[in-house]
């Protein structure tokens, strides 16, 4: 996103900026805008403004509260970094996927005691818990996982999202080999060592879930007696 409409920064700036307009992006957003806005009808003028100015015009107007902090809106890891650089994963080159991908497996913690699943029924409120790292939340409180928002999982939820394909049936369909086990793992902590740049939280990565919670979301999606593999 670096062509926005100059008019459009300016009038955030000042905004955020609680109209004195003296702050330092405001003024570079003056050296970039138009004189007036155009009228209703014409087009918009474009200028290019860098991630630079974005990141001050956020800094200015999002203010750290809870778990939701600044450093974690604009800090950025070289995925995240590279990934930016690409609209949609889909144009994201193979080559740079591949490095992506290479670097994230390494990420991967797999349990220490060799245990890859917990409790099914815990999985399953960990995948309807969309609670965790919001503003009103409670700094080192327990996440969710909101699995629901993405995936389907069971039959009997029937609310559920599509951004991600459906899981249902993922392990009657897939049965509980070693190498199943380890790529569900791996996914779950970390999504991108898979597809680079994907949509899905890193949950193990970013200390969304605790080990012990991808137990649980692991016996949801493996366990046998799980709804999802009904
Ligand atoms: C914000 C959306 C989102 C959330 C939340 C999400 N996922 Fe995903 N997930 C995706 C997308 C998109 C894909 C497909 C692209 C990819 O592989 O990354 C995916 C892929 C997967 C896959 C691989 C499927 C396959 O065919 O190999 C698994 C397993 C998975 N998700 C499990 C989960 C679980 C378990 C949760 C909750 C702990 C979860 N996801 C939460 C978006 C999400």
């Amino acid at each position: 996103m670096n062509r926005i409409h100059a008019w459009m920064l300016t009038t955030a700036v000042s905004m955020a900026a609680g109209g004195i307009g003296t702050h330092a992006l405001a003024q570079d957003a003056k050296s970039v805008a138009p004189k007036a806005r155009p009228a209703a009808g014409k087009a918009v003028p474009v200028a290019d403004v860098g991630d630079g100015d974005l990141k001050k015009l956020i800094a200015l107007s999002f203010h750290s509260k809870g778990p939701a902090t600044l450093d974690g809106v604009l800090q950025q890891d070289p995925m995240q970094q590279a990934c930016s650089q690409y609209p949609d994963r889909t144009s994201v080159p193979e080559p740079v996927a591949k490095k992506i991908e290479a670097a994230e497996i390494r990420q991967v913690k797999y349990p220490a005691d060799g245990k890859y699943l917990g409790d099914w029924k815990v999985g399953e409120q960990i995948a309807q818990n969309g609670r965790g790292m919001q503003f009103s939340d409670p700094v080192g409180g327990t996440n969710g996982a909101n699995c629901y928002a993405c995936h389907q999982l069971t039959k009997a939820e029937i609310s559920f999202g599509n951004i991600g394909p459906s899981l249902y049936q993922y392990g009657k369909l897939r049965g509980n080999s070693e190498a199943v086990i380890k790529y569900t793992w791996g996914k779950i902590w970390d999504s991108n060592a898979f597809s680079a740049c994907s949509n899905m939280p890193r949950f193990g990565h970013k200390g969304i879930l605790t080990e012990q919670q991808i137990r649980d979301v692991m016996a949801l999606l493996l366990d046998p007696a799980s709804p999802v593999n009904q």
